[in-house]
Order: C-alpha cells, then structure tokens, then sequence
C-alpha cells in the first residue's frame, strides 16, 4: 500500500495510542513513536508490529526534553501528529497537581514550539468528555459550556485553550480536539489492550481484573443516584472505534481550518450495574460487586451527541457494548498481568 505520509504519536505505546498505530498501519501511514513508558510498556509496539508489520520507529523519549523531541522529529519529514501522551488519574491529579501541568501542558507546549520551528501545524490532540464538567444537559454536543472539576481535566481544558489561541493567531495550524467519552474494550485479537500500572481508575479494566482474580469484588461508588438503576451513566466507546477516528481525523485534517474540537462517543449511555452485567455475560460467571459511597466528584449521567464526528470526519462508532467486553476479557484473560 503506498504511503499515506508519516505521523508522529506521542504516547504510542499507551492504550489507545498502541490501537490506533495498528489501524494507522494498516491505513498505510508510516509511524513514529514517541514515549517515555511512564505508563506503557516497550512490550506494546512489539505487539503493534506483530499486528500490523509496516514502517514503525520507537524513540524512548519524555516529551518535555525539548532536544531529544527535536532529534526524533528531525530524523525524518513528519507530515502530522497525533498527540496522545499524557497522564489521566484525577484522583492523582489532585494530590499532585503540579506533576499533571507539568506533564501534561508544560509538555504540550514544548511539542507545539518544536513543532512550529519546523513548520509542522496538522495536529490532533487527545482531549476527554471531561472539558464538559457537570453537563447541564444530554447528549452533550461541543458547543455545551466548558468547564472541569480536576486538575487532570483543567490540564485538558488549558491545552485545548493554547490550541485554540495558537490558531487564531497563527494561520496554518489545522487541529482536531477529539473529546473522547469512555474508551474500553481491546484490540480483537487480545494482544493488546489497557494495561494500567497502578489500581484501576476506570469501571471497565477493574471489572476484568475482577474476573480474571486480581482483585476481590468490585465497589460500585453509589446506588442511589438519579438514573433508573441508581448508578452513573457513561458513553462507553470501543477502543478500536476510537482509533478509526484518530485515521478518519488525519484524513480530515485538510477540510478544515484552524481549531475544532469533536466528540468521539456512541451517543449511548450505559450504567454501571448495565455494564458489570454485559461483564458477566461476556465472562461467563458473576463479577462480585458491592454498592459503595457516591465518589466526590462524579458526573451522574453523560453521553455524546456524536453527530458532528460523522458530518465532518465520516466517522460513526460501530461496535457495542458486548463487544466491549467480550474483547476487553480476551485481553485481559490471555494476559492476565498485562504486558508483564
Ligand atoms: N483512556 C481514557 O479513558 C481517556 C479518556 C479521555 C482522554 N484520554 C486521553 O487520551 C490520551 C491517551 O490515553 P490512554 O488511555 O491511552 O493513556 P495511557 O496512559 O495508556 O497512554 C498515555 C501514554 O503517554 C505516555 N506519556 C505520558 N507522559 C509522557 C511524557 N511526558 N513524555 C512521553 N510520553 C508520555 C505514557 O507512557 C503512555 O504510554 C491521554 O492524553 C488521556 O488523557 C483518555
């Protein structure tokens, strides 16, 4: 397949990043990898290669060393960059915020000036659900006020806020703000998948290291909230959905202009208790849980009006919640330490 042109991903080796290298090789890009493995494993592109052979390169670098960044964009002409390097705990957020501005946006900035000198302006940036705070209403569409109750998701906002100011001042820069909701799930091989490094922020990989026996019994944190089964409702998206937008978005990159921002959601929300469930199912035996204390916090119900992502990517998310889980456990019961 001849080449679509070259694309450096930060965060590459991480979760969604590992996914959406193999649907860009297999889209025909040429990747370039950039990581420092502060929550990712070398192990990963190993597997990206195994899954999808092309021209990848893995440079082993932090992206706030402004030199080393400049050498791997050096080595060979990038024509884009997915930005997925980041760290995303909100509870550690808050202990530590200065790690998160440091990391997150002081790291953001000095990408944005490497890649200014060099005259490289096609970016998409990993943004979260988490930008619309408390959501007054259902299904949020990108034009819903803007807000965050964490560090972790002010980092998000301060980030898409530099974006924005940089393309209105400085014609040339075309950027994508993908506002992903809930990514689960595993590539459908079971080669690679989420592999936190610490205890699970997120409902879906603590349920699978509940099944798989690392962990006891799950806490649901809260039953009686306004929802018809008492617990949160998140829009729950396939990874591999995820990493077909990010190729959709570098196609769409030259219909655009300045800054956008595009939710990448099903458009459905499911609760928790719907969620261990469709787990279960998957699993084939009963995830022990109990109903814990509401988590300070918490949004009770949200879910994306993802219409805006089929107009201007021709993007739609295809997989359910089923096969969420049932290629989330593949992973996870093929690899139940992850990439240990
Ligand atoms: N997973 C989600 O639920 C979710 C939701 C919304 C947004 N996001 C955002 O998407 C992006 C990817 O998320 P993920 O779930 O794949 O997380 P991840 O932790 O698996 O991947 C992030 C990758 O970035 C790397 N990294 C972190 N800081 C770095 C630095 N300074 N220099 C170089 N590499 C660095 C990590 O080693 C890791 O491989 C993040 O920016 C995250 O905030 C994730």
């Amino acid at each position: 397949m001849p080449s679509q042109g070259t694309v450096l991903v930060t965060g590459g080796a991480g979760f969604i990043g590992s996914h959406t290298c193999v649907a860009l090789l297999d889209a025909g890009w040429a990747v370039v990898v950039l990581d420092n493995l502060s929550n990712s494993s070398a192990v990963a592109v190993e597997r990206v290669e195994e899954l999808s052979p092309g021209d990848l390169t893995f440079h082993r670098v932090d992206l706030r060393d402004r030199a080393a960044v400049g050498a791997v964009v050096d080595e060979r002409p990038i024509d884009a960059v997915i930005h997925f390097a980041g760290l995303k705990a909100v509870g550690e957020s808050v202990v530590d915020p200065l790690r998160y501005y440091s990391n997150n946006v002081v790291a953001t900035v000095t990408l944005l000036e490497v890649l200014r000198e060099r005259e490289i302006r096609d970016v998409v940036f990993s943004s979260s659900c988490t930008v619309y705070g408390d959501p007054a209403n259902v299904p949020v569409a990108e034009s819903a006020p803007l807000s965050a109750a964490s560090p972790y998701g002010r980092s998000k906002l301060f980030i898409e806020e530099i974006f924005r100011d940089l393309a209105a001042a400085e014609p040339g820069w075309r950027v994508l703000l993908l506002r992903y909701f809930n990514p689960v799930g595993a590539h459908q091989s079971g080669r690679i998948g989420e592999d936190p490094h610490d205890v699970p922020n997120n409902l879906m990989p603590f349920v699978m290291q509940v099944a798989v026996g690392r962990r006891d019994r799950l806490t649901v944190f809260g039953g009686d909230y306004p929802t018809p089964d008492g617990t949160c409702i998140r829009d729950y998206i396939h990874v591999e959905d995820v990493a077909a937008g990010h190729v959709a978005a570098l196609d769409a990159l030259d219909r655009i202009e300045g800054c956008q921002a595009v939710n990448l959601g099903t458009g459905t929300g499911s609760s928790v208790l719907e969620v261990v469930q469709a787990a279960s199912k998957a699993v084939g035996a009963d995830i022990p849980f109990v109903i814990g204390a509401r988590r300070p916090g918490d949004v009770v119900a949200t879910w994306a009006d993802p219409s805006l992502a089929e107009e201007l990517l021709g993007w739609k998310a295809n997989r359910t919640l089923d096969d969420m889980c049932a290629d989330h456990w593949r992973w996870q019961s093929t690899n139940p330490d992850g990439y240990r």
